[in-house]
């Protein structure tokens, strides 16, 4: 029995769901355990692409089980939306292999109208969240007046909850943010018209992962967003209002930290961000439109361009210690092809210090002046490299460095979207 955490160490996109999707044939199940659909994880897989927002990025994998567990907010909405274009792509989604917590919190139409109001009103100022609610569905969730998916099948105590809810919301919409207050009869039809077509689905999560760990079957649990993003450990305030972090999977399925036996960090080969807050080696050149260009960088989610810029070890060196990464994934190496030279944050230069960590006050982070290592680039396309000595020297040499500065073992490394344009150098299911 083994199980794998796969964690983002950046501010998410890291390339999770590549990673989730090719190691999810050598699983059982595949597990998802916080965020919401502010997720946006992408699958290259016989040429097609499937972005998954909800549903674990193992499910284009018929014969493995995926689920949802209670630290995931879902919108039933999206997930039933996603659910129909997966089965009309002929994947089964059956209740034998798609397993939904009864105790998830739900998005309302009022965290996405609270979300989207909040921001407009914060002006230049904003977040820049994805609107999708997931904020002040976890507020909710604090302030122990969310509704759950259990809810769902108790036509009364929903009614009771959703007017309940509305009250406080509309006013809060209506009297302080300046928008329109909601329904309640259009909002308890819809959701009361979901739950009978997710009824199938609403399982005890916990236990079925206890249930398959008893049969010593394998467990992925996929991470979304990534740890810089964090509520607790993240650049706070511009972060999501979940932990990423690898430890969130005891809470967010119900499981001990003893079956968290494998730590996969994906480290994308430079560092993108999307939405607001800092962002210490952003390039605003051409190098950084280069690799926003030759990456694709959009948000797989809102379709915003990601910022882009050199890779940070000081957030990676945060990212092991947070997370206790055993191993890390090195992604989208192959955008790295064609620059004369790459620079590696090594340090930050802040008050006449040399610092190793991100420093939680973002006034101080913004005095933080990123100390470099040039390293040469190579020009050949690396993306058909299937063996680290396949690709060119100075690619070797920079994913070594990054190997020797981190202290931690490469697992995989990413050569390009598609599931086998991948160099595997570790089996992590033992
Ligand atoms: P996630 O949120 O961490 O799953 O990442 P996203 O799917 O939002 O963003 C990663 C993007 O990079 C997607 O468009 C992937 O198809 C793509 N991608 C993943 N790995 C690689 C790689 O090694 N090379 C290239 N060029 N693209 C990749
Ligand atoms: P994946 O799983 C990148 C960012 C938003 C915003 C902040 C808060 O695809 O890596 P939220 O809607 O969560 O309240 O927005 O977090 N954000 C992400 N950025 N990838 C993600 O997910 C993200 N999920 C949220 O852009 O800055
Ligand atoms: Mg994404």
């Amino acid at each position: 029995m083994s199980n794998v955490v796969i964690v983002g160490t950046q501010w998410g996109d890291e390339g999770k769901g590549k990673i989730v999707d090719l190691l999810a044939a050598r699983a059982d199940l595949v597990v998802r355990f916080q965020g919401g659909n502010n997720a946006g994880h992408t699958l290259v897989v016989a040429g097609k692409k499937t972005i998954c927002h909800l549903m674990p990025s193992g499910i284009l994998h018929e014969d493995k089980k995926c689920m949802i567990g209670n630290g995931v907010v879902v919108d039933p909405e999206v997930l039933l939306e996603e659910i129909s274009i997966l089965e009309g792509e002929g994947i089964r989604i059956t209740p034998d292999r798609f397993y939904l917590s009864e105790k998830a919190h739900l998005i309302m139409p009022y965290h996405k109208a609270v979300d989207i109001a909040r921001e407009k009103a914060k002006g230049k100022d904003k977040i820049g969240t994805t609107g999708r609610g997931i904020g002040p569905c976890y507020e909710d969730k604090s302030g122990r007046r969310g509704i759950r998916v259990l809810d769902l099948l108790d036509a009364k105590a929903l009614e009771m909850k959703i007017r309940e809810n509305l009250e406080e919301k509309n006013f809060l919409l209506t009297r302080f943010l300046n928008a329109e207050g909601l329904e309640f009869q259009p909002i308890f039809d819809s959701y009361m018209d979901m739950a009978e077509r997710l009824r199938p689905y609403i399982s005890d999560v916990s236990m079925e992962v206890d249930l398959a760990t008893e049969k010593g079957e394998k467990i992925l649990f996929e991470g979304a967003q990534g740890t810089h993003l964090d509520i607790d450990h993240g650049t706070y305030p511009f972060v999501t209002s979940s932990n990423p972090l690898a430890g969130s999977v005891c809470t967010g399925v119900g499981v001990g930290p003893d079956k968290l036996h494998h730590i996969l960090g994906i480290v994308k080969a430079y560092t993108t961000r999307v939405g607001a807050g800092p962002f210490p080696t952003e390039l605003t050149d051409e190098t950084g439109e280069y690799l926003q260009q030759k990456g694709a960088e959009f948000g797989a989610t809102t379709g915003r361009k990601r910022r882009c810029g050199w890779l940070d070890l000081v957030m990676m060196s945060d990212s092991i210690r947070y997370n206790g990464l055993t191993s890390l994934s090195i992604t989208k190496l192959d955008v790295l092809s064609g620059l004369d030279m790459i620079k590696v944050c090594v340090a930050y230069q802040c008050d006449g210090e040399r610092l190793n960590y991100m420093p939680a006050s973002l006034e101080r982070l913004a005095r933080c002046v990123p100390v470099y290592e040039e390293l040469p680039g190579w020009k050949e396309d690396i993306s058909g490299a299937d063996d680290l000595n396949k690709l060119p020297g100075p690619a070797r040499d920079y994913l070594e460095f990054i190997e020797e500065e981190t202290g931690v073992p490469m697992s995989i490394v990413s050569v390009g979207p598609k599931r086998e344009e991948t160099i595997e150098i570790m089996e992590l299911f033992r």
